[in-house]
């Protein structure tokens, strides 16, 4: 066997569909550009249409098949519109990655139900309804893959953890139940934990030149995570590859976490 078939028996996703949430910026524009290139039908979900297209625009460019579904992951007739319009373009999902999150870090004394409501029902709930909403037909298709994106926050306070933090936690659990319930059945479900990351979710911490010096010294690499640094193991966890591996947290982090 040669190197290129053998790579594609582990790692191909030709003929898979993937859903990314999130998929027009950031982390989730790199893990949907990845999952396209290695061969997936990616539709991408977030609520500003301009961006979608142009993320969109730039697969098919690329040589990629991709659409995008506009919807409001914040509610739960939101989520209900959103799995619907995503399974439209290409069929049901194998592969669901949750990047979609807000951040929005208030003092903890003066978060109020609102920050609280909105940020449990972005980076919690919408993960778990849109996992109920394909797991189990993954289930039944004999295979899945489910990708959560968390954050350093599941494990540690950092810069004003609030219900953030609280929500990420949740969010790794949520990824050991839905392991609990579907892995017998071919549907693996995981989380990729990021340290600090240059992308827009970060704007104001990545506009300060010492915080951001300082949090890269944090690193055993030596620099802060980049969108792209997360098309590895995306690709690694949406394969075959990754059959044996489940309810598992990645750090995906230059060492962050282990420093
Ligand atoms: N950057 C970091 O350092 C870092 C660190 C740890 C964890 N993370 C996690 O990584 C994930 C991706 O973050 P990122 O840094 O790539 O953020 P980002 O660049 O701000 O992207 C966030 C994405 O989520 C979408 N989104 C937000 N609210 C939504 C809603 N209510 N409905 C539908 N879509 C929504 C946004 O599109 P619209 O605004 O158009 O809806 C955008 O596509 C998040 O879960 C974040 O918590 C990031």
């Amino acid at each position: 066997m040669d190197s290129q078939s053998y790579l594609s028996e582990l790692f191909s996703l030709d003929g898979r569909v993937a859903v990314v949430t999130g998929g027009s910026s950031g982390i989730g524009r790199a893990v949907a550009g990845a999952l396209a290139r290695a061969g997936a039908s990616v539709v991408i979900v977030a609520r500003r249409e301009t961006e979608l297209a142009a993320a969109v625009e730039e697969l098919t460019k690329d040589g990629c098949r991709a659409a995008w579904a506009s919807a409001d992951l914040g509610t739960r007739e939101g989520v209900r519109a959103a799995a619907e319009r995503a399974a439209e373009p290409f069929g049901e999902p194998d592969i669901l990655v949750n990047s979609a999150g807000i951040n929005l870090r208030p003092p903890l004394d003066e978060l109020g139900d609102d920050v609280w409501d909105a940020t449990m029902a972005v980076n919690l709930e919408a993960p778990h309804l849109l996992g109920r909403r394909f797991g189990p037909g993954m289930a039944e298709r004999g295979f899945g893959r489910i990708i959560h994106i968390t954050s350093q926050q599941a494990h540690r306070a950092f810069v004003q953890s609030g219900a953030y933090g609280v929500s990420k936690g949740a969010l790794e659990s949520l990824a050991r139940s839905q392991a609990e319930a579907w892995s017998s059945h071919g549907v693996t479900c995981n989380t990729l934990v990021p340290g600090f990351v240059m992308t827009p979710l970060n704007a104001r911490l990545s506009s300060d030149p010492e915080r951001v010096a300082a949090l890269a010294a944090r690193t055993m690499v030596g620099r802060n995570g980049l969108a792209g640094d997360f098309a590895g193991a995306a690709v690694f966890l949406a394969s075959r590859a990754s059959g044996y591996v489940t309810g598992q947290s990645i750090f995906v982090d230059g060492g962050f976490s282990v420093h």
